[in-house]
């Protein structure tokens, strides 16, 4: 029955950390999946998190299952973080939000009513995009389409090329946009920039879908929702997928949503009823915990300063490391300008690498970067600073 079936190729970005842990040498360093270290190399439960837990652990009083969309507390607070506090959005309540196992589950699930509810519509992601985007959206039968994004020769943003791009694409499809730290460019749209997207938006009648995966990791909670935002003020239609595994270091408590904004109460409700039905038939409803500690957190404020300041440590030290590493690289003798990595924002850089380089880098020095040449700025500490620049100098000079 199985002997016909051929295997899969490894995924991208998790098959490499599997690769990653498997390899026996000492001095490996993981640039490849986005997942933040601190100054020693673990990924840290947030102290905010702790504390959240510790409370539930007393207060909670049972295991029952949640309803499909999740729970309330959670689902306000999650529209609170994406909105602003009293938003006429939350008030009115145009918009409806399930929780979902982590971003890819919403993504997954706004894929599912996309096919059922839109079948026609195109989804167009930027080029290069997250490389799970395309997989998710094709495996429910969804046509995929790329529009511009980046400009390889100045490591920028190609915004004519983006505007020109989108300007093609036709009332009813749909536009993926990374709500902040695009990945795995690291460059986001200026606030101007984004003016002009939400205004290209209102005129073609595409439908955006925003997934908002680093809130807090380019410049802040509210600074990085301004994207978003500057949408909502010329858009009434959107999705949007939101995940908390980098912002709360959740991870694998798989904590994210999927939020329907739609011109009326009414049709928010009535599209909300088709979202239920996807999450029925797929994971019939959400797991708990990491949603209860989501919620614990965004609803009281004292947690909420602790956490907001977790944030902030973090990404004030990938900022960090993003200088030091174009200096070091500076240091020691590199001639190309690798200056642009410290413009850049979230966990990721885009660093012009090649596919040989990037192979070179991980036999010889056991230095992990996704073939893209992608480089999670997330896991560079002073320790592995040098050995990280040396590789590199060692494989550009060769
Ligand atoms: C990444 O891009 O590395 C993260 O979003 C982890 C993942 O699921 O790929």
């Amino acid at each position: 029955m199985f002997e016909h079936i051929q295997a899969a190729p490894a995924d991208p970005i998790l098959g490499l950390n599997d690769a990653y842990k498997k390899d026996s040498n000492p001095n490996k360093i993981n640039l490849g999946v986005g997942v933040y270290k601190d100054e020693q190399g673990n990924t840290p439960i947030l102290k905010a998190v702790k504390q959240a837990e510790e409370r539930l652990l007393t207060q909670e009083t049972t295991k029952s299952y949640l309803s499909i969309e999740g729970a309330p507390a959670y689902r306000s607070a999650v529209q609170t973080l994406l909105f602003g506090k009293d938003h006429p959005i939350i008030t009115k309540q145009l918009a409806q939000t399930a929780h979902t196992p982590g971003g890819t589950g919403a993504l997954r699930v706004a894929a599912e009513f996309i096919k059922k509810h839109l079948p026609e519509a195109t989804i167009w992601v930027s080029n290069p995009t997250w490389a799970n985007h395309q997989s998710v959206f094709q495996s429910v039968g969804l046509e995929v389409g790329s529009y511009a994004y980046y400009n390889a020769d100045n490591k920028s943003l190609d915004f004519e090329a983006l505007l020109a791009s989108l300007s093609q694409v036709p009332e009813g499809d749909v536009v993926l946009f990374h709500g902040c730290c695009h990945n795995p460019t690291g460059i986001d749209p200026t606030p101007e920039q984004w003016y002009q997207l939400a205004k290209l938006c209102s005129k073609q009648g595409f439908l955006p879908l925003f997934d908002f995966a680093y809130q807090g990791f380019g410049q802040g909670l509210q600074e990085d929702a301004q994207g978003l935002r500057t949408f909502l003020e010329h858009v009434p239609e959107m999705l949007i997928a939101s995940s908390f595994s980098k912002n709360f270091g959740l991870y694998n408590e798989r904590v994210g949503a999927l939020t329907i904004l739609c011109e009326t109460a009414e049709q928010a409700e009535t599209a909300f009823t088709q979202i239920k039905r996807c999450i029925r038939t797929n994971y019939s409803n959400p797991p708990s915990h990491g949603s209860a500690v989501v919620a614990e957190i965004l609803n009281d404020p004292e947690l909420f300063a602790l956490w907001e300041s977790e944030v902030k440590a973090m990404r004030t030290r990938i900022h960090e490391m993003r200088s030091l590493f174009v200096n070091t690289l500076r240091i020691k003798g590199v001639s190309q300008d690798f200056s642009f990595i410290s413009q850049q924002q979230g966990m990721f850089s885009f660093s012009g690498l090649t596919p040989d380089q990037v192979a070179q880098l991980r036999k010889e020095f056991g230095i992990y970067i996704v073939g893209s040449g992608r480089i999670s700025v997330a896991g560079m500490t002073h320790d592995n600073m040098e050995p990280l620049c040396d590789a590199i100098a060692n494989i550009l000079k060769g």
